[in-house]
């Protein structure tokens, strides 16, 4: 922990959000548009979002949805399927989507239309190299023989490289990472022959380990994918991310489910911290002594990679312990946030 009280640093961004749709917009997005001048927001919506007119009709309704008067900017991308055409490429780029998202098929939440075979998507893989469009990645393998904490590392072995070397100009962000093998490629991979690569860290990977899924007995709210990893993991991460290396940056993967389909018998996958992500972050920079690389990670690297300009405005955090709620509405349901009814050391102030 370090003597620094408080923190004022450029407007982060979240380069990686899931706000939902419809009634829930207004709720959920309050919260990041608070924190965030911008987030990226995945398109695992159902039906999932595979056009360029669905990914505008979408933006629309997120800033329908934005409280008064704010400028928050959802950047938005689309949903990779087997079938996504070098056209769809083209359209996408011109109407300003800023990536494409691969789910390997049954990999997570609303996945099901997701990617077969990533060698279906080659022509598309190529239109992206050629203009520049980033592919992001929820890296797991899918196949049920491998376990569950397994598949990210297997899905670098098995399809990351693979991938980069058939397409070596293609940009990659290697979405929410959780492993030390993750961490270490990104790290090492060669940029010079092949694409950029970047990675996206959550603040659950950065503060938890495995064992908080099953503290006392079932958490579900501690529950997401790629799932918590063993402490090495965890320790990995934050070494990587409080290391100044601009391939590793924000995106705090929150992914709001309603309460009683997280405390279920076959409950969701996801971790809720839009309300309390920069606290969050900020607490697990503190423990490391890192909060001067803080602002890199949060509000430089992310723009600097997507080629878009770092935000002009500021926000404050201040070491000061808070309450987290219980819950909070989520349409005419609820959300449980992580760590809820507990604290946080860091409050924004400004
Ligand atoms: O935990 C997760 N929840 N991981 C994902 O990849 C998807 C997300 C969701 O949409 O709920
Ligand atoms: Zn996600």
């Amino acid at each position: 922990m370090s003597s620094i009280d408080i923190l004022e640093i450029c407007q982060p961004d979240d380069w990686h959000l899931h706000v939902r749709d419809g009634e829930f917009l207004p709720d959920l997005l309050k919260h990041t548009a608070s924190q965030f001048q911008r987030a990226i927001i995945m398109p695992n919506l159902k039906p999932p979002v595979t056009t360029a007119e669905m990914a505008m009709a979408y933006r629309q309704r997120i800033i329908s949805a934005l409280p008064k008067g704010s400028a928050f900017e959802p950047l938005m991308v689309l949903y990779l399927t087997d079938n996504t055409s070098p056209e769809q490429v083209k359209r996408a780029k011109e109407a300003g989507v800023v990536g494409f998202k691969l789910y390997p098929a049954g990999a997570t939440t609303n996945s099901d239309a997701g990617v077969t075979d990533i060698q279906k998507c080659a022509a598309a893989l190529d239109a992206m190299s050629d203009c520049g469009m980033p592919l992001l990645v929820h890296g797991e393998v899918t196949h049920a023989e491998i376990d569950v904490f397994d598949r990210e590392a297997v899905f670098i072995e098995q399809v990351l490289e693979p991938l980069r070397s058939r397409h070596p100009g293609l940009k990659i962000v290697f979405e929410h990472i959780t492993t030390k093998q993750a961490a270490q490629y990104v790290e090492a991979a060669d940029t010079k022959r092949m694409g950029a690569i970047a990675a996206t860290i959550t603040p659950q990977h950065l503060l938890f380990n495995r064992n908080a899924i099953f503290s006392g007995g079932v958490r579900p709210h501690y529950y997401c994918l790629p799932i918590l990893k063993r402490e090495e993991h965890r320790l990995e991460l934050v070494r990587v991310a409080t290391s100044g290396n601009s391939r590793f940056f924000l995106g705090t993967d929150s992914a709001p489910h309603l309460k009683g389909t997280k405390e279920n018998a076959c409950g969701c996958a996801g971790c809720y911290t839009a309300w309390h992500a920069m606290p969050l972050y900020a607490e697990a920079f503190d423990a490391a002594n890192a909060l001067d690389k803080l602002e890199a990670f949060a509000s430089h690297f992310g723009p600097d990679f997507y080629q878009l300009p770092r935000n002009t405005g500021r926000l404050t955090l201040k070491r000061q312990t808070q309450d987290i709620p219980e819950d909070f509405p989520m349409g005419a349901g609820t959300v449980v946030p992580l760590r809820a009814g507990e604290t946080v050391a860091w409050t924004i102030v400004g």
